[in-house]
């Protein structure tokens, strides 16, 4: 077998990737990137991989978070702090729940390239191409705007720069104390509709009243105001991926630079294709996207190709079947792994199978399919002896109606009020909030379950 090269990918068949027109400004962009400093580095890749064997194992729960695409226009520091801050809260009802550690990583500062269901788009008898994230072209419905445009790879890494940086600044800043975060999600509590909430976080509260009070110092202080907080997202643009992908003098190693996790999606997962190419050679953590259509006999050379050497943590298996198809399509997935006595993290995305069309006309996903799809994901393990690692949304921390429902209720004719989305509905930072309550709820029952069983 030939070495892995940064560029082998581009003698495969690839997907879901522009055809840029003007090679000569594609050439010079990928100079340019490939001079600029990587975004993340190896030792944090490291330790999320570390972190991710730990949730394989049922030691951590991972959340992973984020908006369906980022945006240029939207793009500002308020919006990237309430992600952030919301993802915060889940994770602290979700460790209540879980009693593990909570692997956090958002889907931020890198997730601008989006895969789509049809090449062409057509309104009122114009056909134009589909808008495939602003990393590629524009949302706007003109000729102008659709065209690729290799520039935005600039854009795209310098608006993921200035993301990172400030994700670092509130990791370690007062920001993620956990006091202050739990400060936050009181808040939420005290609507009367959320009312069943209080008594969890009421415990949360009590605990925290007695770490305080038995005198937290030293290391174990710190580890309260600080976070781990990593990045994530599609490697579906393989021009910026090759550019930001560097040598790690330290282990000889090749490193995606664009986010400490990289995914391959469920249009994109090809065995002898492109994106799988690219993903095999380097060292970060990977996700698979699983879906109805994924076959076990795939999975399985999908499994040999991406972790090779059968590590922990190195990939990361992401179901979205649907609320209802759950038992349909993952049994036979988690056989083959078994089989293949493969070593996976297994998380739920239940975001992808649900999206329906509003009788508005809006694309939107009602909340309860949601929780249904991540209860129905969770029975399989219990059935199957296998762990259920984490979960998966698109998600914001700002006040949207793209999803349908919550204790806050968004109703259909509500989707029209803020509907910012540039691709696929995300939760609002209510609704993030809740499901985590409710997926905390269903952690502890299936703890205490176990507990019960252990001792009967
Ligand atoms: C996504 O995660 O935004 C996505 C497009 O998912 P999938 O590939 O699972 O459809
Ligand atoms: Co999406």
């Amino acid at each position: 077998m030939t070495e892995w090269q940064k560029s082998n990918w581009r003698d495969l068949p690839r997907v879901q990737m522009p055809e840029y027109t003007d090679a000569a400004a594609l050439k010079t962009v990928e100079a340019q990137l490939s001079k600029y400093p990587p975004l993340v580095f190896a030792g944090e890749a490291r330790r999320l991989k570390d972190q991710l064997g730990a949730a394989g194992r049922g030691e951590a729960f991972l959340l992973q978070g984020g908006d369906c695409a980022e945006s240029f226009d939207q793009f500002s520091a308020d919006a990237i702090r309430d992600t952030f801050k919301v993802m915060l809260q889940m994770a602290m009802v979700l460790t209540y729940g879980a009693k593990v550690p909570v692997v956090k990583v958002g889907r931020m500062a890198g997730q601008f390239a989006k895969p789509r269901s049809a090449p062409t788009e057509t309104i009122d008898g114009l056909e134009l191409p589909s808008y495939r994230g602003d990393i590629i072209n524009e949302l706007a419905f003109t000729p102008e705007a659709r065209i690729p445009d290799p520039k935005k790879m600039l854009h795209a890494y310098t608006q993921a720069a200035a993301t990172l940086n400030l994700l670092r600044a509130f990791s370690t800043g007062g920001y993620a104390d956990v006091h202050q975060v739990h400060q936050w999600t009181l808040g939420f509590t005290e609507g009367e509709k959320a009312a069943k909430y209080r008594e969890m976080a009421q415990r949360i509260t009590d605990t925290l009243d007695f770490i305080k009070a038995a005198g937290v110092t030293g290391d174990q202080a710190h580890s309260l105001q600080s976070v781990d907080f990593f990045t994530s997202h599609e490697a579906l643009l393989l021009e910026y991926e090759e550019a930001l992908t560097r040598m790690d003098s330290t282990s000889g190693k090749w490193l995606a630079g664009s986010g400490h996790m990289v995914w391959i999606g469920d249009r994109t997962r090809q065995p002898d294709g492109a994106h799988v190419e690219f993903c095999s050679g380097v060292q970060n953590p990977v996700g698979l996207k699983c879906g109805p259509t994924t076959t076990a006999d795939d999975l399985k050379v999908l499994m040999r190709k991406l972790n090779p050497k059968n590590e922990e943590g190195k990939l990361t298996l992401i179901a979205r079947f649907g609320a209802g198809k759950v038992a349909e399509h993952l049994p036979r997935l988690i056989k083959a792994v078994q089989e293949e006595g493969a070593k996976v993290t297994w998380v739920c995305d239940p975001m992808h199978g649900n999206t329906i069309k509003s009788a508005t006309g809006y694309k939107t996903r009602p909340f309860d399919n949601v929780l249904r799809e991540v209860r129905e994901f969770f029975g399989v393990h219990d059935a199957e002896g296998t762990v259920p690692g984490g979960v998966h949304f698109e998600m914001t921390g700002l006040d949207v109606t793209e999803c349908t429902g919550g204790v806050r209720a968004v109703t259909d004719e509500d989707l029209s009020d803020r509907y910012h989305t540039a691709c696929d509905p995300r939760l609002n930072a209510s609704q993030s909030l809740e499901l985590a309550f409710l997926v905390a709820e269903e952690l502890s029952t299936r703890r205490e379950n176990a507990k019960a069983v252990a001792h009967g």
